[in-house]
C-alpha cells in the first residue's frame, strides 16, 4: 500500500527518486508525486494515475538542481485518487511536505480541531493532518526531530512517514509504526524507502527500521532515535545478497510471466540443503528447540492463505497434526481458543500484511509460538517470528503472487514431512519417495513450462469473451481451485469462483449454461472417479469444460490439458503453474495491465 522513497546524497535527486518510484510502483499507483528543496523553495510536483504521468509533468522542468527529495506512489484509502489527493502533502505555508504509507486512524477528530482553529485543507486524504500538525509545532520553535515527536505522539494508526523542510534542508525525517520502511546506507548518500528494490542500485548496506523509531538522513549521516523520547538508537547494517536483475524483467513482457517462469529455480532453491533423500529427511533447521505442536493454526490472507490451505491436507495427512487454517482478517478479530502446545503459522509473502501480522500478534499474546513462513527478509512477519523460516522464492514484483505460492508449497511439503517424521506418522519410504519426487520437480517443470504456455494461449483465445469461470478440485486440488479462480479475477478481471467439487451440487450448479465455462483439476488420484462424475454433471448441463488433468486419463471433456504425475500431491506444483498461466494469457490476451491490476497493490499494509 503505497511506495515511500527519500533521497539525500550527491546526485540530482529527482531522478533517483523516480527511478525508485518506478521500482515501488507494485505497491500502488493511482498517483505519484515528488517534493524537493530547490534555490530555497519547496517543490512539490504531482499527478493523478500511474508514474508516467508523472515522469510527463517533470519533463524538460529543471529539476536537477535538488540533492535531496521524497517521492510517493499511492494506493487509495482515504480520498478518490485524484492529482489533489496525491502526495507528498504540503502544510498551508508550504513549508514542508509530508510523504506517507498507512491509516491516520484519529485523523478526522484532528482535522475538525485544526480547521476551527482556521486551518484550511486542500485534500480529502488522512495523511495532510500530518503536515498541519508538524508545521504547527515547528512554528511554536520546536526543531524537526522535536516537531515530529510531538506529532506523531498526537496521532493513531499505522504510518511510514517521510519529511522534508525549508527549515532543514538536505536532511530528511522519517518515522515507521506498523508499515515498512528502510534505510538504505550509501557512500556520501543515504536512502529511505518502504521496500530495498527501490534503492538496490546504489547500495546493498540496510537498516531494518522497527515500529517506534524515527531516523534523520542527510547525504553524509543516518541517526535513528526513539521517536517518543529521541533517545538514539543502535542499529545494525545489513548486507543483501541479491542484486538488482532479481527485480527485474529480464526479457519478459510482464514481471509475472518472469516469476512463473522462475518457479524451477524457486524450488531448487528452497530445496536446497534442506532434503536428505537417502534418510528419507527434509531438515529444517530452524525449528530446533520447538515442539511438535500439539495444534496448528495457519493463519494468512490471499494467495499465501490458500498455500496454508494446501498445507493443511499434507500436515494432517502425513504428521497427524491437527491443523486448522482462517483467513487473517478473521480469526485477528475473533476469540480463537488458543491453549500451551498450540503453534500459528503465520504464511505471508511480504511479511507486511497488516491483518496476518495482527493475527500472530494476537496469538504470542495469548502465549502461543508464532512460526513466520515468508519470504521478504527482514520485514514485521520474519522480525516478529518466534521461528522464521524464509521461502526464499527472491524478489516477487508483480501485484499476482505466483512464484512466492510455489516456494511456501515447497516449505509446507518439507514441514509436513519434518512433523510427519517427528510423529511416526509417514513411513520413511513413503519420505523417501516424496523426497525424490521434490528433486525431481524443478527439471520436470522447466521443460513443461513452454508447453504450458502454448496451451495457456490457445485457451485463453477460445475463451476470452466468457465473462465467469468456475474452478473446481478436491482435496489438495480445491485450494488450487480456489486459487486458479483468484488469479483470473485480479488480472483479467473476469468473474471467477472456486469451489470444492463435491459442493457444487449445493448451488452453484444452478449457473452452469454454455457461456458459464468449468476449469477443473482433475488429478489422477483416489479421488480421481468423483471429480470425473463432478464433471458429467456439469456436461449434462451444458457446461464446457477444461480439466487439467494427468496422461492418460479417461475422460471426455471439451479441452483435456494434461501436466506430468508427481508423487501423490506433489502434482500440484506442475498444475499450479498452469492455472497461472491461463490466468496471465488470457489478461495479456485482453490487454489487462498484468503486472499492475486495477484497485490491487502487492502488500496490503492496511485493514
Ligand atoms: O504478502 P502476503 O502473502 O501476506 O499477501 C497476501 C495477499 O495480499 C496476496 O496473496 C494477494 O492475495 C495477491 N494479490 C494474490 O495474488
Amino acid at each position: 500500500m503505497c511506495g515511500i522513497i527519500g533521497y539525500c546524497g550527491h546526485r540530482p535527486a529527482v531522478p533517483v527518486i523516480l527511478e525508485g518510484l518506478r521500482r515501488l510502483e507494485y505497491r500502488g499507483y493511482d498517483s505519484a508525486g515528488v517534493a524537493f528543496l530547490q534555490h530555497g523553495e519547496l517543490h512539490v510536483v504531482r499527478a493523478q494515475g500511474k508514474l508516467a504521468n508523472l515522469e510527463k509533468r517533470l519533463e524538460g522542468q529543471n529539476v536537477f538542481q535538488a540533492t535531496s527529495g521524497i517521492g510517493h506512489t499511492r494506493w487509495a484509502t482515504h480520498g478518490l485518487p485524484i492529482e489533489k489527493n496525491a502526495h507528498p502533502h504540503t502544510d498551508g505555508a508550504k513549508r514542508l511536505a509530508v510523504i506517507h504509507n498507512g491509516i491516520i486512524e484519529n485523523y478526522q477528530e484532528i482535522k475538525n480541531e485544526l480547521m476551527a482553529e482556521g486551518c484550511a485543507f486542500a485534500s480529502d486524504t488522512d495523511t495532510e493532518v500530518l503536515a498541519h500538525l508538524l508545521a504547527r509545532a515547528i512554528d511554536k520553535g520546536l526543531p524537526t526531530d522535536q516537531a515530529m515527536s510531538e506529532t506523531l505522539g498526537r496521532v493513531e494508526g499505522a504510518y511510514a512517514l517521510a519529511v522534508v523542510s525549508l527549515d532543514t534542508p538536505g536532511v530528511i525525517h522519517a518515522a515507521r509504526k506498523s508499515s515498512p520502511l528502510v534505510l538504505g546506507v550509501g557512500v556520501g548518500e543515504n536512502f529511505l524507502a518502504s521496500d530495498i528494490p527501490a534503492f538496490l542500485p546504489y547500495t546493498r548496506d540496510v537498516v531494518f527500521l522497527e515500529d517506534g523509531e524515527m531516523v534523520r538522513i542527510d547525504a553524509a549521516s543516518w541517526r535513528v532515535m526513539d521517536v517518543a523520547t529521541l533517545a538514539p538508537i543502535e542499529k545494525e547494517i545489513k548486507h543483501i545478497t541479491w542484486d538488482v536483475s532479481a527485480a527485474q524483467k529480464g526479457g519478459f513482457k510482464h514481471f509475472m510471466l518472469k516469476e512463473i517462469f522462475e518457479q524451477p529455480k524457486v524450488i531448487a532453491d528452497c530445496l536446497a540443503g534442506r532434503v536428505d533423500v537417502a534418510a528419507g529427511r527434509a531438515v529444517l533447521p530452524e525449528l530446533a528447540g520447538l515442539p511438535t505442536p500439539e495444534r496448528l493454526f495457519i493463519v494468512a490472507c490471499g494467495t499465501s492463505f490458500h498455500a496454508g490451505l494446501w498445507g493443511m491436507y499434507l500436515l494432517e495427512q502425513w504428521a497427524g497434526v491437527p491443523t486448522r487454517v482462517e483467513v487473517a482478517s478473521e480469526f485477528r478479530y475473533r476469540e480463537p481458543v488458543l491453549q500451551p502446545g498450540d503453534v500459528v503459522l503465520a504464511i505471508s509473502q511480504s511479511g507486511e500484511t497488516a491483518d496476518t501480522l495482527a493475527g500472530m500478534r494476537l496469538a504470542r499474546q495469548r502465549g502461543a509460538k508464532v512460526i513466520g513462513l515468508c519470504n521478504v527478509v527482514g520485514s514485521s512477519v520474519a522480525r516478529e517470528s518466534d521461528v522464521v523460516i524464509s521461502t526464499q522464492a527472491g524478489p516477487e514484483i508483480s501485484v499476482a503472487s505466483t512464484k512466492a505460492m510455489c516456494s511456501q508449497l515447497t516449505v509446507l511439503t518439507l514441514l509436513a514431512l519434518c512433523l510427519g517424521e517427528a510423529t511416526g506418522k509417514i513411513s520413511r519410504q513413503d519420505r523417501i519417495d516424496c523426497l525424490t519426487s521434490l528433486e525431481k520437480l524443478p527439471s520436470v517443470l522447466e521443460a513443461e513450462l513452454p508447453r504450458m504456455r502454448e496451451r495457456a494461449m490457445d485457451l485463453a483465445k477460445t475463451y476470452s469473451e466468457v465473462s465467469s469461470f468456475l474452478y473446481l478440485g478436491r482435496g489438495p486440488y480445491y485450494p488450487l481451485a480456489l486459487e486458479g479462480a483468484l488469479k483470473l479475477k485480479e488480472i483479467s478481471y473476469i468473474h471467477a469462483e472456486g469451489y470444492a467439487a463435491g459442493e457444487m451440487k449445493h448451488g452453484p450448479i444452478a449457473l452452469i449454461d454454455p457461456r458459464f465455462p468449468t476449469f477443473a483439476l482433475a488429478p489422477m488420484d483416489e479421488l480421481f472417479p468423483k471429480v470425473k462424475s463432478n464433471l458429467e454433471e456439469v456436461q449434462a448441463r451444458g457446461g464446457k469444460i477444461i480439466a487439467l488433468t494427468h496422461p492418460g486419463a479417461d475422460m471426455r471433456v471439451d479441452h483435456i490439458w494434461e501436466t506430468p504425475k508427481a508423487w501423490g500431491p506433489l502434482s500440484t506444483f506442475l498444475m499450479l503453474p498452469a492455472l497461472q498461466m491461463f490466468a496471465y494469457e488470457m489478461a495479456d490476451y485482453l490487454g489487462k495491465d498484468v503486472d499492475q491490476p486495477r484497485n490491487l497493490a502487492k502488500s496490503v499494509t492496511v485493514e
